[in-house]
């Protein structure tokens, strides 16, 4: 990552599991070209050695603040001043109080109260120790000052339970604080798009599906980033890779892409859904193989509406900017306006899916951008450079 070449990092491990995914961390930024320092707190020790640290960072290790020949040899100020970005992964709860009540009685509380530069912090805890009310509130005091959060992220915790509080992976931290530093039309936002078609099983060998390939999701996910921007992606079944430096969330239905997206959507600055969500889903599931009957020529399937996601978010977005595209196959510009105003968008990008070379699983397409205000058609082109078109035009109008 070219942003982050020569940069200095300071990147302070506190005491926890995931300190062992500092050394990932530090072997990132140096395939980017950062000089990274680690300091320790003394917790930290406890799970990874100095020895490691000083191996992997190239620098000697960091750890005390009253120590003479550490403070001759670079202070605490010297080391804040040295700093271009100071990231603490993993934060503890501890740490997090500590760095909320403002104190500066060890080196990295002092180093921080001294930094003038972003201090990022990645909490790390168990999923009931992040949840506490006196850990959140201490969190929101850490983001009224200078300090910017990564993660944490829900899952599976070492200790064994399930939830919020696992650090996040070391990529997605080197990504958020690259974007800090990225230049383009969405230099440092957030975005979250979902592509590709879902699926609603039907029993184990059957479901509904329908054609899309992902190819718009995932190209707009490309200029996105090409602008700057820090993209996650949230995608149903499809064949493409996963383009660099995005991260991507699998899943299959449209229940799993609505709780996906519900966990994640206040990081973000800009939703598109491009996602082809099925609006219905079979009323039950079937275990076994449903069979076929001797005699009859018919199998009836109870359809349910699936949540709209789309609907969903805009329903309470804030300052979130969601975006919508409207897949039509007559009277477009007006199906597409009614979808404008109902799911309170702020642009809907309307395609005719009707003809068979644009719209689904093709290379190409043709769209209707459709605001409050304005009304402006592309021309049929390749998905790709639709893609740059469209991002150019979020940023410009929105
Ligand atoms: O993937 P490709 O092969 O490249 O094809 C691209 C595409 C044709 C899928 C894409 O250009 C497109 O039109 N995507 C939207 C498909 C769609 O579901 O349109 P819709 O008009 O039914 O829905 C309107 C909007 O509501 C969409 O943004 C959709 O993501 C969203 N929605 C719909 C239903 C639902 N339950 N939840 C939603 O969020």
């Amino acid at each position: 990552m070219k942003q982050l070449s020569n940069k200095h990092v300071l990147l302070c491990v506190t005491g926890g599991i995931a300190a062992y995914k500092a050394a990932e961390i530090i072997r990132l930024f140096k395939t980017s070209g950062s000089n990274v320092r680690v300091l320790m707190t003394s917790a930290a020790k406890e799970f990874i050695t100095p020895l490691t640290m000083q191996a992997l960072s190239g620098n000697q290790v960091h750890t005390d603040l009253l120590d003479t020949d550490a403070e001759a040899a670079m202070g605490h100020i010297e080391l804040a001043k040295w700093s271009d970005i100071v990231l603490i992964a993993p934060c503890s709860a501890n740490s997090i109080a500590r760095l909320a009540s403002g104190k500066g009685d060890d080196l990295m509380t002092a180093v921080c109260l001294a930094a003038e530069c972003k201090i990022y912090f990645a909490p790390a805890m168990n999923q009931a120790m992040w949840s506490d009310s006196r850990t959140q509130n201490n969190h929101k005091k850490l983001l009224k000052n200078k300090f910017i959060p990564i993660g944490p992220n829900s899952g599976e915790q070492a200790c064994g339970d399930e939830g919020y509080g696992r650090m996040s992976e070391p990529q997605e931290i080197v990504n958020n604080i690259a974007s800090g530093f990225s230049e383009g039309l969405l230099a440092g936002k957030k975005i979250l798009i979902t592509a590709g078609p879902t699926r609603e099983k039907i029993d184990p060998v059957r479901f509904i599906s329908n054609r899309s390939s992902g190819k718009m999701g995932f190209s707009i996910a490309e200029a996105a980033r090409d602008e700057g921007g820090l993209v996650s992606l949230i995608s149903g079944p499809v064949s493409l890779e996963t383009p660099n430096e995005i991260k991507r969330i699998n899943v299959e239905s449209a229940d799993e892409m609505l709780s996906e997206v519900d966990k994640v959507i206040n990081d973000f600055d800009l939703f598109i859904s491009t996602a082809a969500v099925s609006d219905y889903k079979p009323e039950e599931y079937e275990v076994q193989k449903i069979k076929k009957e001797k005699n009859t020529d018919n199998l009836n399937l109870e359809l349910i509406t699936n949540k709209d996601i789309l609907k969903h978010v805009s329903k309470d977005k804030g300052d979130l900017k969601v975006i919508g595209f409207a897949a039509e196959t007559q009277n477009i510009i007006e199906n597409a306006k009614r979808k404008l105003n109902e799911k309170n968008l702020d642009l809907i990008i309307a395609n005719d899916v009707s003809d068979p070379s644009i719209g689904f699983d093709s290379d190409e397409n043709e769209v209707y951008l459709i605001t409050d205000e304005i009304e402006k058609k592309i021309d049929r082109v390749s998905k790709k450079k639709l893609s740059r078109s469209i991002i150019e035009f979020i940023a410009n109008y929105l």
